[in-house]
């Protein structure tokens, strides 16, 4: 591993002021406050190091970088060493040479010399600076006192912890403070004794979240990934992007062949610069899991088994089914499903596929039950369907307003960012029903913490424009300047009335009046506002005015247009963003273009060569109701686990089983499949070239790092299909249908791969007059023009509790497992969630006789559950809560069918319900799990 590279020390000062200085006889000229390392490596002078490492501070403990400088006494660290004007430095001197051979000789005297066996062999930053001092012999042997026999801690199931091989850099210790910001490593003990602790006892019980940043920054074989002892150092690396969440963050993957031998933060990673959490990390293992399908399958009736066939036939049976159900049923009796998992250019095709093959525009996405919300209330205020800024704005941020998310979990790499910058000063407001970790957690502490009663936020956020507007605490010229006028002024008297004071919805919200105007005045008084969201505002029947009402804020306050400000949705799904921008709404093409708009269509009509239906198709939703009442019959879903991830489960399940061809694609037999009559193998992330589009807007490069293990990558499957039902697709390569999108989708105009192989990611708007894209939106002006402020009437949901469901339901992702838990439960993740869990207040547990860890029942007006419970207070009286990860559970049995009242995005996190002991799994499970092991028998060939 190159030296050089690697270094990076001292923090430029802010003035930009030069310096000029010597290091070995070199004239060097830096900014201010640069290390004399850095300066060195500026110059190509490489200095030994161990402590340091480019990302984190300064530490000056290994000694190893001593230098000389001419008229100083001693021999200063250069890592920790400011360089100063006139000064002359010596990075090699026969001194230093000695003296560095003295410190190396001192740590390898209590290493192991087990260099040609080590898993770290030729990645060892210690064997190459043995090497760098030209240390050729050791003194002083293992004679006396060392930590040779220090017993390994093998507890995490991803890496190992191997203390004898330590040389207490502390690097690790950093790293899970700085880029982390866990806090879970100390150094133990002092002088010899001192070593490194996780807490009191081993990885897994300790604080660790498994982020693997310890790792990352060992120099030794210390910290080292399991799957490096098991499989040997890696040959080659593929810059790739993490298929989890909607952070978006950038691996190498690193490969011996075709085989991942780890993924790697990649530094450059414009959403993650370096960082990962335990999922992208680590939790890959289920691409090549024995469960995967990697042949297509067919059965004529769901309760037959399952028949393995070639592509061929397998494409050649969807082709068919879907034009004779349309010749029986009529042209809209299809529709298809695309995946917010899958790339933009796959779901561009799914699109493609129903609205220029099927005829028809019945094709929807998973986005509609997260994020629907956001794009139509965005879209209203601002004119874009999209969040307006990028990660690095929220180091800008003096105040950050967390809302119905919880970043810890679900977007820990942000979240990791978002603590850097709370630990340096900025303020926090947390609104959520449960007390989330960013409430209190190690050296982070919320300002505000409205715990409101769920169901409320659009009280709660009407409440805080109230105060906004009758304390003066408007942004007039914000206001003047970017905002539509008339709509201010009704909106201001709107907020303005009593009804809306905080003291008049502080019973209904469940937080104190005193609270309200607190977090109030900090957003609107207290420098750069920034407001982080997530489905805790989307999933609810008023989920498009909460997004309303969070712009209406961040207009009144002037927070937007500018680094630190802004309102952005944390995305759940890798590519939630990028499957909306592609058209996956029945009344959208690509680009937030309603279909009933002739120009548009004609952009498609001309390139695709088929005339368009000018009328929205259907919703998810509306495609169960259709398939009861008998006139839709065929669904192509790619990449979506609908049984478990829709509301209603009955009611998905009874939609579907009336259909006549159901076509699943996917990596594994899911829920849904057990209602399929078609499996097509889908591929990883790993098998294909694409892009993926993160929460902040950026394009992320997906790229192949090994062939698809079905024979062909998603899009291809998706073409294969078109071509079957008579059409000519002849893309070879993703690149071609980026190409297609930026033809004809003004944000994405300027995107190629090209572009995105040179500038590594861009943010759109990208376009000729953005051509590297746009890092934050609404700069001068709104993408509509003004801002828009509308009305946010509060209605109480229907959904309320009495005295057969007197507990409020809500629910979250937790960090290890993810959605529906079909790749992370076949990982090792499972170690630290096996299970969903009910969280329930003490005294709710103590009234109904509850102890932690019993089964109990859940139940709402939709159905019930069992699963087991969790007492804490975490969560306030009167509220529960779970995850959703595990098909066991089925939680969303429990959830209603209501839904938001513009897109009808499920209301997820508020459904009333009562808990009581039970058992165990209920008698509807057990159904459930005989159904399900059924449904994946395969008849012998
Ligand atoms: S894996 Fe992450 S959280 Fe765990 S100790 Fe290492 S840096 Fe800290
Ligand atoms: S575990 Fe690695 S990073 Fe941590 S102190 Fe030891 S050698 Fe340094
Ligand atoms: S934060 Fe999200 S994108 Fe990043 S590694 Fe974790 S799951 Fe992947
Ligand atoms: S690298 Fe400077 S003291 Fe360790």
């Amino acid at each position: 591993m190159s030296l050089i590279q690697e270094i990076d020390y001292g923090t430029p000062a802010a003035t930009g002021e030069m310096v000029a200085l010597t290091i070995d006889g070199m004239a060097v000229r830096v900014p201010a406050g640069t290390s004399i390392m850095r300066a060195a490596m500026e110059a190509g002078i490489a200095v030994p190091k161990l402590c340091a490492t480019d990302s984190l501070k300064s530490f000056g403990s290994c000694r190893l970088c001593l230098v000389e400088v001419a008229g100083r006494a001693g021999l200063p660290a250069s890592c920790t060493t400011p360089v100063a004007a006139g000064m002359v430095v010596a990075t090699q001197t026969e001194r230093l040479a000695k003296l560095r051979r003295g410190v190396m000789e001192l740590y390898i005297s209590d290493h192991p010399l087990d260099c040609l066996t080590c898993a770290a062999n030729g990645d060892c930053e210690l064997q190459d600076m043995a090497g760098a001092v030209g240390l050729r012999e050791v003194r002083y042997g293992y004679a006396g006192a060392n930590h040779l026999k220090a017993e390994k801690d093998s507890s995490n199931p991803y890496f190992t912890f191997d203390p004898a091989k330590c040389i207490v850099c502390s690097r690790c210790v950093r790293a899970c403070e700085e880029v982390q910001g866990t806090f879970a490593l100390t150094i133990a003990g002092r002088g010899f004794g001192s070593q490194v602790a996780p807490g009191t006892a081993d990885f897994l019980a300790s604080e660790c979240v498994s982020c693997g940043a310890c790792v990352q920054a060992c120099p030794t074989a210390t910290l080292i990934e399991n799957t490096v002892i098991e499989t040997g150092q890696p040959e080659h690396s593929v810059v790739t992007t993490c298929a989890y969440c909607g952070v978006g963050c950038s691996f190498k993957a690193e490969m011996r062949g075709t085989a991942v031998v780890r993924m790697v933060p990649y530094k450059e990673g414009g959403a993650n610069a370096g960082h990962s959490c335990v999922k992208g990390r680590f939790a890959w293992g289920y691409a090549a899991h024995p469960d995967r399908v990697l042949r297509p399958m067919l059965r004529a009736r769901i309760t037959d088994p399952w028949r393995e066939v070639g592509w061929e036939e397998a494409i050649a049976h969807v082709a068919q089914e879907f034009r004779r159900i349309q010749h029986e049923h009529g042209r809209a009796a299809v529709g298809g499903i695309t995946s917010s998992r899958c790339t933009n250019e796959e779901t561009y095709l799914v699109q493609r596929l129903v609205r220029a093959t099927f005829g028809t525009n019945n094709v929807d996405t998973c986005a509609r039950v997260c994020h629907s919300p956001t794009g139509y209330g965005l879209k209203a205020a601002f004119g874009t369907s999209a969040g307006t800024q990028d990660f690095e704005s929220v180091d800008h941020a003096d105040v950050v307003l967390v809302i119905g998310a919880n970043p810890t979990d679900g977007h820990p790499v942000f979240a990791s960012r978002l603590k850097a910058r709370l630990r340096a000063g900025a303020r926090l407001i947390v609104i959520d029903p449960r007390r989330i970790d960013l409430v209190r957690m190690p050296h982070v502490q919320a300002d505000v913490h409205l715990a409101l009663r769920p169901g409320t936020n659009v009280a709660v956020l009407t409440a805080m424009a109230h105060v906004i507007v009758t304390e003066g605490l408007v942004h007039q010229d914000f206001v003047r300047e970017r905002c539509d006028e008339d709509s201010f002024r009704e909106w201001a008297a709107f907020v303005a009335e009593p009804r809306h004071a905080p003291e008049a919805v502080q019973t209904d919200t469940g937080v104190a009046a005193a609270a309200i105007r607190a977090a109030a005045r900090l957003y609107a008084t207290g420098g750069n506002a920034a407001i982080y969201y997530g489905l805790g505002i989307t999933e609810h029947s008023q989920g498009t005015t909460a997004v309303l009402a969070l712009a209406n804020l961040a207009m009144a306050s002037g927070n937007l247009g500018r680094p630190g400000v802004g309102i952005n949705p944390l995305r759940g799904q890798n590519n939630v963003q990028g499957s909306c921008d592609m058209g996956s709404f029945p009344h959208e093409l690509p680009g937030y273009r309603h279909v009933s708009d002739a120009a548009t269509r004609a952009i498609y009509e001309r390139e695709w060569g088929v005339a368009l239906d000018a009328d929205p198709g259907l919703r998810i939703p509306n495609m169960f109701d259709a398939a009861l009442d008998g006139s839709f019959k065929g669904l192509y879903i790619q990449g979506e686990d609908i049984v478990q991830s829709d509301p209603n489960t009955h009611h998905v399940t009874t939609g579907l089983a009336a259909m006549e061809c159901v076509v699943v694609q996917d990596l594994f037999l899911n829920e849904t499949s057990n209602w399929a009559h078609v499996f097509l193998p889908g591929s990883s992330f790993l098998e294909k070239d694409g892009t993926f589009t993160n929460a902040e807007r950026r394009i992320n490069r997906v790229r192949r790092v090994m062939p698809p293990k079905a024979g062909y990558a998603d899009w291809e499957i998706t073409q294969l299909i078109a071509r079957a039902m008579g059409q000519e697709w002849h893309y070879t390569h993703p690149s071609q249908i980026m190409d297609e999108i930026a033809r004809t989708t003004p944000a994405f105009a300027g995107v190629s791969y090209t572009l995105l192989d040179r500038e590594g990611s861009v943010q759109w708007p990208c376009n000729e007059a953005a051509p590297t894209g746009t890092p934050v939106m609404h700069e001068s002006a709104f993408a509509r023009g003004r801002g828009l402020f509308l009305l946010t009437e509060y209605v109480p949901t229907d959904e309320r509790t009495g005295p057969r469901y007197p507990l409020l339901l809500t629910t979250g992702r937790i960090l290890s497992q993810y959605n529906v838990g079909a790749q992370t439960r076949r990982t090792a993740n499972v170690v630290w969630h096996e299970e969903d869990r009910l969280e329930i207040h003490p005294h709710d547990a103590e009234q109904r006789g509850i102890r932690d860890g019993d089964w109990v029942r859940l139940a709402s007006r939709a159905g019930e559950t069992s699963l087991r419970a969790q007492i804490t207070q975490r969560v306030a009286p009167g509220v529960v809560y779970t995850t959703f990860h595990h098909p066991m559970t089925q939680t969303n049995v429990i959830t209603t069918d209501l839904s938001d009242w513009a897109t009808n995005c499920p209301e997820y996190k508020v459904t009333a319900v009562q808990v009581s002991r039970s058992n165990g799994p209920t008698e509807w499970q057990e159904r459930y799990r005989a159904h399900t092991e059924a449904g994946r028998q395969v008849a012998a060939e």
